[in-house]
């Protein structure tokens, strides 16, 4: 099986079943525009992150890594009136492309863009008294997952759920001697999960546009 069949498979879901969206179609025109990297979620896993967040009730949201504001907006057309995204870009130039595929979508009251290195920012949510979030997308520098994670557990409660984007990387969690620092992020989180009573997890194995990759879904409980 090769990548142009996973990307052809994604493309004949997209155009069946993924609800089309002018905001989102032109914010990822604009985002290549504009030279960022194609690596924002593929449609399909756009509307899981959007399906997610309504199967779950989000209110609110929390996410690491805005990129162009896709996967942003995904998620802030789930909530309800009221609620509210918070998203952390450490790129001020992603960050202003984001801002103006938020606001064309009609969303600058609902999204919360802060630029800055997310672990500069979150102890700031933190003493700000946002949390508990009910849903966080960790999806920023993959090394910083697992302090990521560890930030998510502190900033959620019973019920939410913690998302975390790309943790698979072509398999390159398993080379235990693997010294890429994306690759090593990907495997610690599997290890704090395995030490952690909070959460019970998953990851599922992904093939699509965005090539062999995949995502951890951790519940916390209790
Ligand atoms: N969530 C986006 C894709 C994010 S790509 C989507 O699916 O549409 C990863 C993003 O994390 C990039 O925009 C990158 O600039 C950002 N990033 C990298 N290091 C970061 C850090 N330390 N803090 C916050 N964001 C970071
Ligand atoms: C990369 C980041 C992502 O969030 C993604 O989904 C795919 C790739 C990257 O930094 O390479
Ligand atoms: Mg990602």
């Amino acid at each position: 099986m090769s990548q142009e069949r996973w990307t052809a498979v994604d493309r004949f879901i997209s155009d069946l079943i993924v609800p089309s969206d002018p905001a989102l179609d032109e914010a990822l025109q604009r985002s290549a525009a504009a030279g960022l990297p194609p690596i924002a979620v593929s449609p399909p896993q756009g509307m899981l992150l959007n399906l997610l967040a309504r199967i779950q009730g989000t209110r609110t949201a929390l996410e690491l890594g805005t990129l162009g504001g896709y996967s942003t907006i995904w998620l802030a057309r789930a909530l309800p009136a009221g609620g509210r995204v918070i998203t952390l870009e450490a790129n001020l130039e992603y960050a202003e492309v984001a801002r103006v595929n938020i606001e064309r979508a009609g969303l600058s009251d609902v999204v919360d863009l802060r630029v800055g290195p997310a672990l500069e920012l979150l102890p700031e949510l933190a003493a700000e008294g946002c949390a508990p979030f009910d849903l966080i997308f960790i999806d920023a520098d993959k090394q910083n997952t697992p302090a990521y994670f560890e930030w998510a557990l502190r900033l959620t409660a019973a019920g939410s759920l913690i998302i975390t984007d790309n943790v698979i990387r072509g398999g390159a969690l398993i080379d235990a001697e693997s010294d890429d620092p994306s690759s090593r992020g990907g495997r610690r989180l599997h290890e704090l999960l395995a030490e952690e009573s909070r959460v019970a997890a998953t990851t599922i194995q992904t093939v699509g546009s965005k090539g062999y990759d995949g995502f951890t879904l951790a519940l916390v409980q209790g």
